[in-house]
């Protein structure tokens, strides 16, 4: 019998409400048409295809995805423009870039991997289309975004490359994660855009053409895309949200659409519970860049619940005020980093309040390559 309730799931299972699930693909895609913004959102967050079918649906002009193969599922779902958001290094990972239906992007931060890429790049097929990564603070990939310099010589570098077609710039500001309050947030965003396009805008001046300008966190989306001259945004984790992002106050409790529906199997003393999710459940991950003091887990039900730490089996609830619940209780416990959760599950039952509507296998689940 197919489950037709939260009550008929065999826990720990992760759960999608559909219609905040709705909102929240709805308000992101409403934004960038009013600002004449492309959205490209990245499935790295989702991994399922019926959610990037819904994402094209609603307007969106193509993916973006973490790493080729995870790309590669959603090629053979059919999506024909998809951009790999990642240094794609390698002989092995050109060669199943190369193996990519439809229009295919990605980016480099480097002369001599630009020189792999149109090396490997088949003359047969159109030509790759290839951004020029640049940070603009989060100080991970990416060419700095006050070295103007070598931004104009490395995407010279593309434009000559055979093969390769400059793109434009791209950038994702994941230093928000780090801003202590929403202001710092905001300010990220603005300065996300603003860096940007000036340095296309400076770039220009200097002869270049700079096609497209794309940037995205969810964090900073709502500041970035007001920016006049951005020209594509790559919200990933949106389409959920978590409680990184109740943190950094992007979205209230209610705009979390993902949860993992757990039940309590031990009270060792009134104010801590366990529950049956643990590491191999949640990750271990709270926020790659630091969103400070985000529990693992917070149940929206129960605000004075926290899930605090984790074995691999086992959940550790603290109550902060009053009794932990007893063994047996289900709960819905909202997790830290949403992407984290949905990698490690295999699929994710879609409820409307506690009926369940629908199963979506987790399509690329584990596709890290
Ligand atoms: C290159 C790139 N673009 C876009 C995103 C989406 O950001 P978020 O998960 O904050 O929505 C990420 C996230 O890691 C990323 O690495």
């Amino acid at each position: 019998m197919p489950p037709r309730t939260l009550f008929d799931l065999e826990t720990p299972a992760v759960v999608v409400d559909l219609d905040r699930l709705e909102e929240n693909l709805a308000e992101m895609a409403a934004l960038c048409a009013r600002h004449g913004v492309r959205l490209r959102p990245h499935v790295k967050s989702h991994k399922c295809v019926p959610l990037a079918r819904r994402q094209l649906e609603l307007g969106a002009v193509g993916l973006s995805a973490a790493k080729v193969s995870e790309a590669a599922v959603f090629a053979a779902a059919g999506v024909d423009d998809l951009l790999v958001a990642y240094p794609v290094v390698g002989r092995d990972k050109i060669d199943a870039l190369g193996g990519l239906s439809g229009a295919v992007a990605t980016l480099v931060d480097d002369a001599a991997a630009t020189d792999a890429l149109s090396a490997g790049w088949s003359s047969s097929r159109r030509p790759l289309d290839v951004f020029v990564k640049v940070d603009v603070g989060l100080g991970r990939v990416g060419v700095p975004v006050e070295r103007v310099e070598s931004v104009l010589a490395l995407a010279r570098h593309v434009e000559r490359s055979p093969r390769l077609r400059f793109a434009g710039l791209l950038t994702h500001a994941g230093h928000a994660y780090r801003a202590a309050d929403p202001a710092g947030v905001e300010a990220v965003g603005v300065a996300e855009g603003c860096s940007m396009v000036d340095l296309a805008e400076r770039l220009r001046a200097r002869g270049l053409e700079v096609p497209a300008v794309s940037v995205g966190s969810t964090p900073t989306a709502r500041a970035a895309v007001a920016v006049p001259g951005v020209t594509e945004l790559r919200p990933g984790v949106y389409v959920f949200n978590d409680a990184q992002q109740v943190a950094l106050g992007v979205v209230p409790m209610t705009r979390c659409a993902l949860t993992v529906w757990t039940r309590v199997v031990s009270r060792p003393d009134p104010g801590r519970a366990i529950c049956d999710a643990g590491s191999k459940t949640f990750s271990s991950d709270r926020g790659a860049h630091g969103t400070d003091g985000v529990p693992h887990g917070v149940a929206p039900d129960a605000p004075s619940l926290r899930l605090v730490g984790l074995s691999e089996e086992h959940g550790w609830l603290r109550a902060t005020e009053g009794e932990a619940p007893a063994p047996g209780a289900h709960l819905r416990l909202v997790p830290a980093h949403a992407c984290a959760v949905v990698n490690l599950a295999r699929r994710l039952w879609v409820v409307q309040g506690e009926r369940v509507v629908d199963c979506w296998s987790v399509d690329a689940a584990g596709c890290v390559q």
